[in-house]
């Protein structure tokens, strides 16, 4: 086992370019789970490459916590695998666990027993967990100075770093967490998130599932959209973002339902709206260009008053992608 200091070794920027490496850990194939007459997860081909702080975001009920249930071999899939570090979890599940840490839901703590108490419990449980593990894991998500304080006192976001702790004393090469920020205040995000980026840059893969794109967009390298148990969209962020160059448009005042008709009769406008809120008319553009657009808009009589490219709100383009937003899938 690694020395904390050989484990912890900081490589900067590794979560932005090990991505590349090509090494799958995580890989399904048309993984599906059936409950009655509805499809919890549909024919899902997911891969996560090491180095990954991969992102999988859906809204409540999407499949995610079906999908990892699935992946670490709690549940039996309906049809379909999934494949960890190359290997099968149906035949080798044994062989695989001790490498994957997982944090499902919220942490089964004891809570009249210290966070030191509650590792050495889970450690003892595990076995083969070396004793200096338990004081790297406290440093690590930075409990080091609480480790002493029974657990009822900690904070809800101390109770995820403590089940992130749980989830790393066999020092995995993958971990899955299935919405480590639920519930967390923005203070308690920014840990999170700060001790994700740390584990990434420490060698490991991480796989978090959220439903708030926000949480995550900052740190992941690629992030995977479900919603009602499909893979909606696989992706990185900046793709994500720049697929969807909109422009908002100020037309002259009292004409914007008829350039909104306009717009909506082209190929390329039909996902073309107007946001009440500011005024405009947010559209995309012919060839993706403003000055194609501005162009359009000119020749059809309505010189735009302002044309600006849309900062992009990706909390936007997920409830789009997810049809939960005004919009639905363009
Ligand atoms: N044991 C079960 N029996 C029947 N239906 C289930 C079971 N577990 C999950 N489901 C259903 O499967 C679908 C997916 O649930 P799942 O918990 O995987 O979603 P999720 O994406 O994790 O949602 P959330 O964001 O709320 O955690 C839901 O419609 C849910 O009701
Ligand atoms: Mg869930």
């Amino acid at each position: 086992m690694a020395s904390m200091a050989n484990t912890l070794e900081a490589r900067p920027g590794a979560a932005s370019t090990a991505a590349r490496t090509g090494e799958v850990v995580l890989r399904t194939r048309q993984l599906t789970k059936r409950y009655g007459e509805r499809l919890a997860v549909n024919h899902l081909d997911l891969e996560v490459y090491r180095g990954d702080i991969f992102g999988f975001l859906g809204p409540n009920g999407a499949g995610k916590t079906t999908t990892i249930r699935m992946a670490l071999g709690l549940i039996t899939p309906t049809s379909g695998s999934v494949e960890i570090l190359g290997k099968e979890v149906a035949t080798h599940r044994a062989q695989i666990l001790p490498r994957v840490g997982a944090l499902i839901e919220a942490p089964a703590l004891y809570l009249y027993m210290s966070g030191r108490d509650n590792l050495r419990a889970v450690a003892s449980v595990l076995g083969g967990v070396p004793d200096g593990r338990i004081d790297a894991v406290l440093e690590l998500v930075g409990l080091q100075n609480r480790q002493k304080d029974r657990v009822r006192t900690y904070s809800l976001g101390m109770k995820q770093r403590l089940g992130v702790a749980m989830a790393l004393l066999q020092d995995p090469d993958l971990l899955v967490l299935d919405e480590p920020a639920n519930g967390l205040d923005p203070a308690g995000i920014v840990e999170m998130r700060d001790l994700m980026r740390q584990l990434s840059a420490a060698g490991k893969t991480v796989f978090i599932s959220s439903h708030v794109l926000t949480e995550v967009r900052q740190i992941c390298t690629r992030v995977a959209i479900m919603n009602l148990g499909k893979l909606v969209t696989e992706t990185t962020i900046e793709d994500l973002v720049s697929n969807r160059g909109e422009f908002a448009v100020q037309v002259e005042r009292g004409q914007e339902q008829q350039v909104l008709a306009l717009l909506r009769a082209q190929p390329w406008g039909q996902s073309a709206r107007f946001d009440s809120e500011s005024g405009n008319l947010v559209t995309l553009a012919p060839n993706g260009r403003g000055r194609d657009l501005n162009l359009f808009l000119v020749q059809n009589g309505f010189a735009p008053e302002t044309l600006a490219q849309q900062a992009q709100d990706l909390e936007q383009v997920f409830l789009q992608l997810t049809g939960t937003g005004e919009g639905g899938i363009q």
